[in-house]
């Protein structure tokens, strides 16, 4: 499996001089094409900065971020990014919210219709093309965003705590659907959570973030087939990977 993420030893300090933070410090680790990776650690472990780092959206102090062979300079076109909160435009339907961001890339709209309403076939938003933000559950308008994220068919997706807002049952529910719309769409996948059954859940690997500076603690090969369903939660081996994560971020 190719890297289509290789990060070497990126170090990220804010405000340098008396205030600083050092927000990451010697991180490297690649992500394989097709992968589907989950870093997880507690508020304030450099999550954020990792996901900005990868997208372009800030610079490394040192070391580097490659993206498909490319060193990061500036913000990549070719990611799709999904955060905690799904950012719609209320004024806009569910359809014309999809494709905000084929104008934001000064794209022809309407070569992208049928593809918009393909992704909401896939998330599970048919019918719901015409709807409002405000008409929509907060799980419905979390699709919405994933569907922005991949209307431009990204081979990454970037997502930040994006069902960290939901009800548990609901989250639980999205992460099923997310796991079925990474095996049909055929994404690599970076997901930031705070929540450890999460990144069990849901990854290929776990990556383990300690804070202050934010330095990886742990990588975790998960091994629990695929397609993953609830069951999984009560396996003996995931139980047994949520414990040593606890143990290892000091959750009392
Ligand atoms: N723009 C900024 N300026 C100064 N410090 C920041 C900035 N952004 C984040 N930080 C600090 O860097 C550390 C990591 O932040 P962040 O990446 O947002 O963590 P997480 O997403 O894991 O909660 C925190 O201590 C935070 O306060
Ligand atoms: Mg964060």
């Amino acid at each position: 499996m190719a890297n289509l993420i290789e990060y070497q030893k990126v170090r990220k300090v804010y405000n340098s001089g008396p205030d600083e933070v050092v927000a990451l410090e010697e991180v490297s680790f690649n992500v394989g094409s097709g992968e589907f990776i989950t870093v997880v650690g507690r508020s304030g472990c450099g999550k954020t900065t990792l996901l900005k780092l990868t997208a372009g959206l800030l610079a490394a102090t040192a070391g580097s971020v490659h993206v498909a062979g490319a060193a990061v300079r500036g913000p990549l076109t070719n990611v799709g990014i999904v955060f905690q909160s799904p950012v719609l435009l209320p004024w806009r339907k569910t359809i014309d919210n999809v494709l905000l961001q084929i104008e934001a890339r000064k794209l022809e709209v309407e070569d992208y219709r049928k593809k918009a309403l393909e992704l909401l076939e896939l998330t599970g938003l048919r019918g719901f093309e015409d709807k409002y933000p405000n008409e929509l559950s907060g799980g419905m308008q979390q699709r919405v965003s994933i569907s922005r994220a991949l209307i431009h068919d990204p081979p990454l997706l970037l997502m930040d705590e994006p069902f960290g807002a939901l009800d548990a049952i609901t989250r639980d529910e999205m992460n099923l659907e997310l796991l079925r719309i990474w095996s049909e769409a055929k994404k690599t996948v970076l997901f930031i959570t705070h929540s450890i059954p999460e990144a069990v859940f849901l990854g290929d690997r776990v990556i383990v973030m300690t804070p202050r500076p934010g330095k990886i603690a742990e990588m975790i090969q998960i091994d629990l087939p695929r397609p993953r369903t609830t069951a999984h939660r009560d396996d003996p081996k995931f139980i047994s990977y949520v414990k040593s994560i606890r143990q290892r971020l000091g959750v009392l």
